[in-house]
């Protein structure tokens, strides 16, 4: 079954370890994440944004499949299907209504009063179905779906405010990018602390691909407690598929077979990061 993300997120608090939620794009994603997580003893997110949900369907289609799978793969490690970045309140409310147990209202493209107004009333919403509320603060720089932004850094201010609707957990903005990094990370090792006490929330950490391990770890012992992953993990499938092809392994019998196409070198490669990052974040053996 299905989780609302809350109690997961505050044992990592507590047990000072973090929370990977890995991005899914389709059926092969989703099933090596389960697959990975159950061998692990590992809580998840499952991470879905509009443009993902769109691609694979819409929100019916993704939780009917996440759901189909955790029955047939026998899932018993907590798992919440959660909708990221959603960039309207009607998308958080779509989200809720098919299914999902925890969404993100992105709200930082608006002024801070218009985020605090509009998370509020995705807070009050979401309650009303047991699912978990994550709101964003300053800007994730980078592109993530097509959508691409500038480094906003979040001030302690705006952190007060949106944690006042109740949200369960908060992106506050402190140098990460999605995609690749140019150079080093610059992550506000100092803010994360000082915000995550001030606010008493477990901070979210987007754009996990790419950050150094010690950075992670430093990151996760100043406050965050979920780690968001998806380019990693792409990088590992386009590395499989084209390792795949450039061996010409689909010219020879049925090597054309999906199956064979996907399950030769990609599929694998994609457990790999996420059994990897999970590793790394701490929690292993933490269902
Ligand atoms: P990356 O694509 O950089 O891993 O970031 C993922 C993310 O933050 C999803 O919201």
């Amino acid at each position: 079954m299905l989780v609302n993300a809350k109690e997961m997120i505050l044992k990592a608090k507590a047990g000072k370890y973090a929370i990977a939620q890995i991005n899914i794009n389709n059926l092969e994603w989703t099933k090596a994440a389960l697959e990975t997580v159950q061998e692990l003893n590992s809580p998840v997110i499952l991470g879905v944004t509009s443009g993902a949900a769109k691609w694979m369907g819409g929100w019916n289609a993704v939780v009917g499949m996440v759901n189909g799978l955790m029955k047939d793969l026998k899932i018993t490690v907590p798992v919440a299907l959660h909708l990221d970045h959603g960039g309207a309140i009607e998308i958080c409310k779509e989200a809720i209504d098919a299914g999902f147990t925890s969404v993100m209202y992105d709200g930082s493209h608006d002024s801070i009063e218009k985020n605090v107004e509009d998370t509020r009333t995705v807070v009050e919403y979401a309650a009303k179905a047991n699912v978990s509320v994550e709101a964003e603060v300053g800007t994730v720089g980078g592109t993530e779906d097509g959508v691409t932004g500038g480094v906003n850094y979040a001030s302690l201010d705006e952190c007060v405010s949106i944690a006042e609707t109740g949200i369960d957990f908060l992106a506050a903005s402190l140098g990460s990018v999605h995609g690749n990094y140019v150079g080093e990370p610059k992550l506000g090792f100092k803010e994360m602390v000082q915000y995550s006490k001030k606010t008493d929330l477990p901070l979210v950490l987007h754009g996990g691909s790419g950050i150094p391990d010690d950075m992670i770890k430093k990151a996760i012992s100043s406050g965050q407690s979920k780690i968001n992953v998806n380019t990693e993990v792409q990088q590992a499938f386009s590395a499989g598929i084209r390792k795949y092809i450039e061996e010409e392994k689909d010219q020879s019998g049925t090597g054309y077979d999906p199956r064979k196409v996907i399950g030769t070198y990609a599929y694998n490669n994609m457990k790999e990061v996420i059994k990897r990052k999970i590793e790394l974040f701490g929690s292993i053996d933490k269902a």
